[in-house]
């Protein structure tokens, strides 16, 4: 994700206090970086593409004279990555420059708007909105403070921004919605950053910046006001203990889990994606003759989910297919009528796009899902989404995952939509349950993770599990047992759970675990039937049920609830959280890195 960093010195120059700012804030993962300063009343701006090193040796980052400046990382969500999509961006006249991080959901009327006021343009990127509105409110005579207040009225979305201006050249004025904030004060300098590992070295003294509020730092340190009625607010520095590798982490032990409880933030950011974009892939899908979902590991388990969803919602038939078999199995088969789905979060792994230009040589058509805009598969795919997860640093996929799963559902969904076979009040509620979401994910975590730090003890020295699933739930099952396999190196199997008694079911003794992940859905009264002949026989039984299933939880040894009230085609989103929290404490009571598990890549670039 962005990074975003600003400094107000008493002495000496910002720079070279910006350029070691960003990159600490390297770990976040960017494409692009930039600073801009203030010296005798004019604004420099220096910036790149590439890393910082590399943007260093060319424009030398620390060759720009000012005691106040600003700078940034960019993660390319908006526009591909290059120079002039790079931030700081400035309004006309040169003499405003902002960095943001996050994403402006209505950045597009507003350029329009602005456009027709004469404003020009350099880059593809949402932010850019951001200082032209502010140099509109400073024409009204207001002060800086009150044309960033005024401006950011009019942005629907996330945002965390820092903002300079010739005008009021001793001030930057910071603003969060949603996108995290601090500030870190010290004996003659304060800061504002994304990330507290940014000026850490620097103070340990910091600020968290909360939801829709506005600070102003100065030489005379820093001021907080509530954006919804200006009223000033007072927030003592607390000190922060972390050493540098933690707050990399934000305090989390490791990024895997870090990532875990980002997915909310993550899901929400699913929900802002630009309407042209899902509507082109729609398109696409309505008018295929068959559709292929295309990936590998966790990827296609969210294929595997996507099938249910394009079934039972669009009436779409569609073929999940792990990539490496998609050659040998649909190679000859695919053709101009086709259809291609490549999900991939890195966007670059080497089966997936080894079926991608299989697909492309027999002209199908070939749509991409991934996380990294600029990567291999937004070159290669006819349109592309990117889910805006923003960097994930764990080896195993778990906030792309969920992303994955949301982008899906919403292409099901608008499919339905195009299609009629839905009605309008069944969409309007799903509609209304997916924005629930995150906040049900948020709420999960927080009451089920004590408990699942206790089942990883109990089942910590089992050596083999079960996961089992029926209908979407089978897509969670196989994810669950991925995660508890790749990263506690525990052996695992899963199934659909009408599967289990063509053979698994001989594996099954007294003590044998087995994890059901069975919302109450349509498949529950034939879940059931699978969780007594395991009972039967004598296996442990953890059931990831709804709250209030009496039924289920009274034949599991141990279950965990997911509140209730899910459609059917949402639930893989919540009922995979428990089982990556699972998986994550039992690799901690085996003593594995979950960050680094053994034998694995972060994107297999190799067939
Ligand atoms: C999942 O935890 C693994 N890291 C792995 O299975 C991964 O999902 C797979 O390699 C696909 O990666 P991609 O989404 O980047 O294509």
């Amino acid at each position: 994700m962005c990074g975003i960093f600003g400094c107000v010195l008493k002495n000496g120059d910002a720079a070279p206090i910006i350029h070691a700012a960003l990159k600490r804030l390297e770990y976040r993962g960017y494409d692009s970086v930039g600073e801009a300063t203030i010296h005798e009343g004019r604004l420099l701006t220096k910036k790149g593409q590439g890393k910082i090193d590399e943007v260093h040796e060319t424009y030398n980052l620390d060759a720009l004279p000012g005691q106040i400046g600003i700078g940034h990382t960019r993660w390319a969500t908006h526009g591909a990555p290059s120079r002039v999509n790079a931030h700081p961006h400035t309004d006309c006249s040169g003499k405003i420059a902002v960095v943001h991080n996050g994403i402006i959901e209505n950045f597009s009327e507003l350029k329009k708007e602005l456009e027709e006021r004469g404003h020009t343009f350099q880059s593809k990127t949402d932010t850019e909105i951001i200082p032209h509105i502010i140099e509109e409110e400073l024409e009204r005579n207001n002060t800086l403070v009150e044309a960033v207040h005024s401006a950011v009225e009019r942005l629907n979305g996330s945002y965390a921004i820092a903002v300079i201006s010739v005008k009021e050249p001793g001030k930057i004025v910071c603003v969060r919605k949603e996108s995290p904030l601090v500030i870190g004060i010290a004996e003659d300098e304060v800061y504002c950053a994304s990330d507290i590992p940014a000026f850490l070295p620097l103070t340990n003294n910091a600020v968290i910046v909360e939801n829709g509020e506005l600070v102003v730092l100065s030489d005379k340190g820093y001021e907080i006001r509530k954006i919804v009625d200006k009223s000033s607010v007072t927030r003592k520095p607390e000190v922060i203990d972390w050493d540098p590798a933690m707050a990399e982490k934000q305090g989390y032990p490791h990024f895997m889990l870090k990532e875990i409880h980002e997915q909310p933030f993550c899901i929400r950011n699913t929900l802002r994606l630009q309407e042209q974009y899902l509507e082109l892939m729609t398109t696409f899908l309505d008018r295929a003759g068959e559709v292929f979902l295309v990936a590998c590991g966790t990827s296609y388990h969210a294929c595997l989910a996507a099938s249910y969803m394009f079934s039972k919602l669009a009436m779409l038939a569609t073929h999940p297919i792990i990539a490496s078999e998609f050659v040998e199995q649909h190679g000859r088969a695919v053709n101009i009528d086709s259809v291609v789905l490549a999900v991939s979060q890195s966007g670059e792994t080497a089966d997936t796009l080894d079926a991608v230009e299989c697909a492309r040589q027999r002209a199908a058509t070939v749509l991409g899902l991934t996380n990294i805009i600029g990567s291999t598969l937004t070159r290669v795919a006819r349109a592309y989404v990117c889910q805006q997860s923003h960097p994930e640093i764990g080896v195993a996929a778990t906030k792309t995952f969920t992303s994955q799963l949301s982008v899906l559902s919403q292409l099901a969904l608008r499919l339905a939509k195009k299609r009629g076979k839905v009605s309008h009040v069944e969409i309007e509620q799903l509609e209304e349950k997916l924005e629930q979401i995150p906040d049900i994910v948020e709420g999960l975590i927080e009451t089920q993770e004590e408990k699942i730090k206790q089942l990883a003890k109990k089942y910590r020295d089992k050596q083999c599990f079960f996961f089992l699933g029926r209908g979407v739930s089978s897509a969670s099952a196989l994810e669950g047992r991925l995660k508890l396999l790749e990263i506690a190196y525990a052996p695992a199997l899963a199934y659909p759970a009408g599967e289990s008694k063509h053979g698994p079911i001989g594996l099954i003794e007294p003590g044998f675990p087995v994890i059901f992940v069975c919302p109450s859905d349509g498949t529950r009264k034939t879940i059931l039937g699978n969780i007594m002949e395991m009972k039967a026989r004598g296996a442990s039984i953890i059931a990831v049920v709804e709250e209030g299933d009496e039924g289920i939880k009274s034949l599991a040894d141990d279950y965990l609830e997911i509140p209730p009230g899910l459609p059917e085609i949402l639930s893989p989103i919540p009922y995979v959280i428990p089982l990556q929290l699972f998986a994550y404490y039992m690799a901690i009571e085996r003593g594995c890195d979950p960050d680094q598990p053994r034998n694995l890549a972060k994107s297999v670039t190799v067939k």
